[in-house]
């Protein structure tokens, strides 16, 4: 891979050589990334399924709502600090879970994870994660934070609660359990050497007979129903938010089942292409949660302003998904940290400009408007 060129580190001379100091935004990773990586793994990390309707769906729902700007407020006080799930955080821009690491950088989700806790936010490791979630979990603690782990269902209960209480007994705070993607076609041929090193055994369908489809009775033999999940909850002690419920009936009958928070995903335009945008959909579920859990949302976040968006519509805290990993491919750690840091001064800076010195009063929706489809 056509990496920057190393430059031998002193011993008092941190690395800087892939950083991009000139970057205005997290956009400005995009191509710098793109230029690092092998054409296979950029497709795998870009693309959106089907013919990318929900992946543009998701960029237009941000640009569609204006925001409003509103001089004059005191902003001595400000901050974007919150307490989420009795973690406090800096603000509110977490890391979404993102499979496979190390094909973007050798350093993979242990960078990704120290960037994170050294930026005041938390990495969502992924079930297919690259290197051991323990030592994912070390380099958090290292650097002064945490990392939440993301469980995709094991194929069968007791597979599923061994990788949950693993992740629990390497310090995760916080289980995300992902329910939208149940059926895994590969589209990317791993690496020699890069794989879900924290499985038992790789995620595949069950065998089928003669006459029997793939899908309904291999992959979906294999994914969770409702009381797997009821199960699931009642054997968990960790908090255990449900990633990629959309419907407000589903939304409910996790509610009622015992989970603790609610991610507003489309999986960034990967998996139902044809789903409206995250965003479109969060205020109705907001409105139907009414509080009683918090709701998060990712997809297609990629500046500050959007964080604030998210927040105005109702989320308490948003997951970044494809910029942090090009900061990673380009930089390892230090990419992630500056597209953390690139979004968390955007958002500050959108927060005085609307007159919000808080996360509060972004979600008090003061100076964030819909904008009719063409005003912009
Ligand atoms: C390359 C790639 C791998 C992903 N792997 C996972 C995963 O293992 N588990 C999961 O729950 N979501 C996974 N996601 C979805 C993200 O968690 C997140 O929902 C999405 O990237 C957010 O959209 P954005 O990329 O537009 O910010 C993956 C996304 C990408 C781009």
């Amino acid at each position: 891979m056509n990496r920057p060129a190393a430059r031998p580190a002193g011993p008092f001379e941190p690395r800087l050589d892939g950083l991009a100091p000139a970057a205005r935004g997290a956009g400005d990773y995009e191509a710098l990334a793109r230029a690092c990586l092998d054409p296979e793994v950029w497709r795998y990390l870009s693309e959106g399924s089907g013919a990318g309707l929900t992946m543009a769906a998701n960029r237009r729902a941000f640009e569609h709502q204006g925001l409003l700007p509103r001089p004059l407020t005191d902003m001595s006080r400000g901050h974007t600090r919150l307490v989420l799930f009795g973690q406090a955080l800096e603000h509110p821009i977490l890391l979404a879970p993102i499979a496979y690491q190390r094909l973007f950088h050798a350093e993979g989700e242990m960078a990704s994870a120290m960037a994170a806790a050294a930026q005041g936010s938390c990495l969502t490791v992924s079930s297919l994660a690259s290197q051991p979630l323990e030592s994912i979990a070390a380099a958090a603690r290292g650097a002064g934070g945490t990392a939440w782990f993301q469980l995709y269902w094991q194929g069968e209960r007791a597979t599923t609660l061994r990788l949950a209480q693993r992740a629990e007994a390497a310090g995760c705070p916080v289980l995300m359990l992902t329910l939208d993607a149940p059926v895994k076609p590969s589209t990317l041929v791993l690496p020699a050497g890069i794989e879900a090193v924290n499985l038992e055994a790789p995620l595949t369908p069950a065998p089928i007979g003669p006459g029997q489809s793939v899908v309904f009775q291999g992959w979906m033999a294999r994914a969770p129903d409702w009381e797997d999940l009821a199960w699931l909850r009642q054997h968990l002690r960790l908090p255990l938010l449900v990633k990629g419920l959309l419907h407000a009936d589903d939304v409910e009958r996790a509610l009622a089942l015992g989970c603790d928070g609610l991610v507003v995903s489309n999986h960034g335009g990967r998996v139902l292409d044809g789903m409206p945008a995250s965003l479109e959909l969060l205020p109705g579920l907001v409105h139907q949660v009414a509080g009683r859990v918090p709701v998060l949302l990712d997809s297609g976040i990629r500046d500050g302003r959007d964080v604030f968006r998210a927040l105005a519509l109702g989320a308490e805290a948003v997951l970044l998904g494809r910029p942090y990993v090009w900061g990673l491919a380009r930089a390892g750690a230090l990419g992630v940290a500056h597209v953390l840091r690139l979004l968390r001064d955007e958002l500050e800076a959108t927060m005085a400009l609307c007159g919000c010195a808080s996360l509060a009063d972004i979600r008090a929706s003061r100076g964030c408007g819909h904008l009719p489809k063409d005003s912009i």
